[in-house]
């Protein structure tokens, strides 16, 4: 069986597969791949390992017919059109809670550099403008008891409510498509419309799959829901709001400061606007880059694809 990897993976992932004896073409580049070239080398290829954000649509799987397998090197499956890879029967798998320990560490430290501003005054030190002691400036604000809302809580959502009780005492809050029992006992977590999570949560952070019902869900009418001392954080994926109103929001003091590990589109540009604002607080995707997380989604990854090569399920699969 061959296997096309789109970019270099730690090499527990890839000792794994050797292993089995599975072929594979590792991208030697650090570019990302034109589509053309992409799709030519998935056509070779029985089972891809998509890492990073090519966009696996319909078009993709009508040139690639003799794909067996996707697999991703990611939680997230939004590249992928599931429809697309549903009717043709090709398993889709994931690398689920590995990750979720550290992306939600990633959403604690987002939400306190936000509020203490310690990217800001980072960036002020580099400036050459450390000022003398000032008892007016600087000021951030403390988050205990602090009530925090999660969007989505799934097994990172509940990972950072879990920090976020521990650390800070804050009550949760959360909107779901459905119940969490574990975070409702475990957590006192309390399951509340969107309206309520806009309306309530001194921090409002996103755990959600992303979903195009969910595009630009925060946007100029729902960040003027939300209190004016909110931070936002988006560890999820950018396209969960909008980056104008966004930006509005934060240089408008409509809400009060925002932390993101994901933009729309990315990488960011460094002239994007956000980046000067003092109460945004932004980081290149980095919510899986622990070598803890990234060794155990190289495995997770083998896996699923050794699970092809053995004709099995596969044990990660978000499909079949
Ligand atoms: C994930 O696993 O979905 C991370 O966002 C990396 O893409």
């Amino acid at each position: 069986m061959n296997v096309f990897i789109t970019k270099n993976i730690p090499q527990a992932g890839i000792v794994l597969l050797q292993e089995k004896g599975i072929n594979l073409t590792i991208n030697p580049t650090e570019n990302i791949l034109s589509r053309e070239e992409f799709i030519k080398i998935c056509k070779e290829n029985d089972v891809l390992l998509n890492v990073g954000a090519n966009n696996l649509d319909e078009d993709f799987f009508q040139q690639c017919p003799n794909l067996k397998g996707i697999a991703l090197f990611s939680v997230g499956f939004d590249v992928v059109h599931m429809p697309s890879a549903n009717s043709r029967k090709i398993p889709v798998g994931n690398t689920p809670d590995v990750l979720s320990r550290a992306t939600s560490d990633i959403a604690f430290l987002l939400m306190q550099s936000v509020a203490r501003k310690s990217s800001y005054n980072h960036k002020k030190i580099i400036n050459g403008e450390w000022g003398s002691f000032n008892a007016l400036e600087n000021l951030g604000q403390e988050l205990y008891g602090k009530t925090l809302g999660i969007f989505g809580l799934g097994r990172i959502g509940f990972e950072m409510a879990k920090k976020c009780k521990a650390a800070f005492g804050m009550n949760i809050i959360y909107h779901n498509r459905s119940h969490n029992e574990s975070a409702e006992c475990e957590l006192d977590a309390t399951f509340v419309d969107f309206e309520t999570l806009l309306a309530q949560s001194d921090v409002l952070s996103i755990h959600s799959n992303y979903t195009e019902e969910n595009n630009e869900l925060f946007n100029k009418n729902t960040f003027a829901k939300m209190k004016r001392n909110a931070i936002f954080i988006n560890t999820a994926r950018g396209k969960f709001h909008n980056e104008d109103d966004l930006f509005y929001a934060l240089s408008n003091n409509i809400i009060w400061g925002a932390g993101l590990d994901v933009t729309n589109p990315e990488p960011m540009l460094p002239n994007n606007p956000l980046l000067s604002l003092p109460n945004c607080c932004i980081l290149p995707h980095i919510g899986s880059a622990t070598s803890e997380a990234r060794n155990a989604m190289a495995i997770c990854a083998a896996q699923n694809i050794i699970a092809v090569f053995e004709g099995k399920e596969m044990p990660f699969a978000v499909n079949f």
